[in-house]
């Protein structure tokens, strides 16, 4: 989808639609509150004040109308789509409007080019960048495999009508937006790839396909190395599969820089889950083929800081692996040493992602990082605490978690922290070795928090626990089904940021 940003005036547009966000409260009669519609109102001969004034739009969330052949103007199609409340109007809820509004138009196989109307009171790079963001997210699907695919076709275009003759250059934002959701819907179709497909080998080729692409550097290490490094933890979880694990690492170093800081993005790519020996039960099963979510959003991540290039260096670490039961496979009571050196007592094997973790951030430090943000589909206990809307935060640093909060809010991708008090870890005390892979039935994800705390030290180290953001089960109004490339944004986010504010 080719994006641009244009001050078209309304009269001239060639588009196949035009789209206009419509707030409640809004009237194309009241020409002083909403211009756009009034101007529209009058080159449609009417054709919009007909739908207010019998009530068929109010302006309310999610409620639209598409309409046809609206007279002599030069748009064929014009969709008012409900904003909702003008004060409750966020960049989230924006971006989710233009996704919904793409949503009801790739359904329509006439339509190959939509205007969008940036209503006046929110024409800023911000707005500009989450319209960007909903629509090209809006636009994929999960469908990877399906054969018989209903005849949707493809937007091409998408301008942004700006209604202020004055605007600024939205080029940036689009930019930015573009590469924001580009590398979302990376992430989200390494997710929806089946396990069959998306191995730890081939999870490794795609990042290295994209590293070669976008300028990163690429490595991954085979069992092997990780043997002779001593990476017991990542490789007892590897054991019981006949797919060799990897563990990717992508870096990315700005061209000259003075800072020694070093970002490691470190994310969770189990890539199936069955549990091991501690197995799952069969219901929802097919779904942990998405357990590599952490990772699928570090790669993405890499992706768009690979693109912006910020000034500051970043490293993705993605320890791969399946979970699965064998008779090679860890068992429940086995005892594993770490490649930190601290030995841990195998519980539970299906508390396997706190291990490929352990051994991925010790490796981090070892490679110099001065801060790690990990991201894993960690616990089921994360889904019940805080559902599908934020992910949970946790960690050793409290600027560290404050600054990716912010980042959470900006990005439209929001957590919430969990506290790491030192009672949790005593839940987690092994009596044959140094720490247990699981507690109780208490404080899941936040032990499982502790777990890995034990592994990054003393360096400033925040953890993302995204096993609830991850994946939708439901199609959204902006969202198919799947995998959601969650973590994309706000990690990268928090890069960008971090780099500007030094
Ligand atoms: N990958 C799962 C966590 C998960 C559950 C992610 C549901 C997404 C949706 C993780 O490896 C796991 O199995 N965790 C266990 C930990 C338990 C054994 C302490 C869990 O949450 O049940
Ligand atoms: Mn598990
Ligand atoms: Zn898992």
């Amino acid at each position: 989808m080719k994006i641009t940003a244009s001050r078209t005036s309304l009269g001239e547009l060639k588009e196949d639609v035009l789209v206009v966000p419509v707030f409640e409260g809004e009237h194309s009669a009241d020409a002083e509150n909403a211009p756009a519609l009034a101007a529209l109102d009058h080159l449609t001969r009417g054709a919009i004040a007909a739908v207010f004034d019998d009530g068929e739009m109010s302006g309310k969330r999610d409620s639209w109308v598409l309409l046809h052949n609206v007279g002599e103007f030069s748009t064929k199609r014009v969709l008012l789509y409900g904003a909702g409340k003008p004060e409750k109007l966020s960049t989230t809820t924006l971006g989710r409007l233009a996704g919904a509004a793409i949503r009801i138009l790739i359904k329509n196989r006439g339509i190959r080019s939509v205007a969008f109307l940036v209503p006046h009171r929110i024409e800023t790079e911000q707005f500009v960048q989450a319209i960007v963001e909903g629509a090209l997210i809006g636009q994929a699907s999960g469908e990877l495999y399906r054969t018989k695919t209903e005849p949707t076709a493809a937007i091409e275009s998408l301008d942004l009508i700006s209604e202020l003759p004055d605007s600024p250059d939205f080029a940036r934002a689009i930019g930015l937006g573009t590469s924001m959701a580009e590398a979302t819907n990376f992430a989200r179709m390494l997710g929806d790839e089946p396990s069959n497909v998306m191995t730890p080998t081939e999870l490794a080729r795609r990042a290295q396909e994209m590293a070669e692409r976008e300028g990163l550097a690429f490595e991954a290490l085979g069992e092997d190395e990780m043997k002779r490094q001593g990476m017991g933890a990542l490789l007892a979880v590897s054991r019981g599969s006949q797919e060799p694990a990897r563990l990717i690492v992508l870096s990315y170093k700005p061209e000259e820089t003075g800072s020694r800081e070093l970002i490691a993005l470190v994310g969770k790519g189990i890539t199936f889950d069955s549990g091991g020996i501690s197995i799952k039960p069969a219901a929802r099963m097919e779904e942990m083929k998405y357990d590599m979510g952490g990772g699928a959003a570090v790669i993405g991540a890499m992706q768009v800081i690979a693109r912006q290039r910020p000034n500051i260096r970043v490293m993705g670490l993605v320890p791969a692996s399946e979970n699965l039961p064998s008779g090679r496979a860890v068992k429940p009571g086995d005892v594993v040493r770490s490649l930190s050196g601290k030995t841990i007592e195998v519980v539970n094997t299906d508390a396997e992602g706190r291990l490929v973790l352990a051994d991925a951030i010790t490796y981090a430090i070892s490679l110099g990082a001065t801060c790690i943000v990990d991201a894993a589909t960690l616990t089921g206990a994360c889904v019940v605490a805080l559902g599908e809307s934020r992910a949970g935060v946790m960690g050793t640093d409290v600027a560290l978690i404050e600054e990716l909060v912010r980042a959470g809010e900006e990005s439209g991708e929001r957590i919430w922290p969990l506290p790491l008090d030192k009672e949790y870890g005593e839940i987690i005390r092994s009596d044959i070795a140094d720490v247990k892979n699981v507690g109780n039935r208490t404080a899941g994800s936040i032990t499982a928090g502790y777990f890995l705390k034990h592994f990054a030290g003393t360096t400033p180290w925040a953890h993302l626990d995204i096993a609830g953001t991850a994946w939708t089960d439901k199609e959204k109004p902006y969202l198919a089904k799947g995998a959601t490339g969650f973590g994309v944004r706000l990690m990268a986010t928090f890069v960008l940021n971090r780099a500007l504010a030094r």
